[in-house]
């Protein structure tokens, strides 16, 4: 109920305020099934070279090229990142949940949004996971 409650509120806000990016409010509510949300897609080596042109631009500034949590502007936002190389990193979360976070932001990370289709966003968590099988 107190659950329902919060998400129907950050629901509420982030309608009254359009102007948000959409890393706000509904961002901090993860809906229960994201956990159990399986990955629907099957990387291929064109959709993992499309996703990682997209990383380039829109991700690697913060997590770094190869995911280790050294991009350039790190250090000027002061973020703490996990270094995705590390097979622990992202361990205790699901394929359902890393989606949701690449989609609608958490905390100083934008989301992508409506910017990259279900199945670029399915392809990015592979990219993402990838990065500690190297
Ligand atoms: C402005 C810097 C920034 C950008 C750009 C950014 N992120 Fe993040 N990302 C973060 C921060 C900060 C967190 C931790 C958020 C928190 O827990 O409050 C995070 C969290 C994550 C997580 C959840 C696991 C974790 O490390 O806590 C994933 C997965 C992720 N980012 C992937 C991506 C991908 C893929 C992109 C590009 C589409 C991206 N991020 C773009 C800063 C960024």
């Amino acid at each position: 109920m107190l659950r329902s409650t919060f998400v129907f509120s950050a629901l509420l806000l982030s309608a009254l305020s359009p102007q948000q990016p959409a890393a706000t409010p509904a961002a901090q509510s993860m809906p229960a099934d994201a956990k159990t949300l399986v990955n629907p897609v099957k990387p291929t080596p064109d959709s993992q070279a499309r996703v990682k042109k997209v990383y380039g631009y829109d991700c690697a500034m913060c997590h770094g090229a190869n995911g280790n949590g050294k991009g350039d502007v790190v250090a000027d936002m002061k973020l703490t990142l996990k270094d995705y190389t590390d097979p622990a990193a992202l361990k205790d979360l699901s394929d359902g949940e890393i989606y949701y976070v690449i989609k609608n932001g958490k905390g100083q990370m934008p989301g992508e949004g409506d910017r990259a289709k279900p199945d670029d966003l399915w392809n990015m968590v592979i990219l993402v996971r990838s990065f500690s099988k190297k």
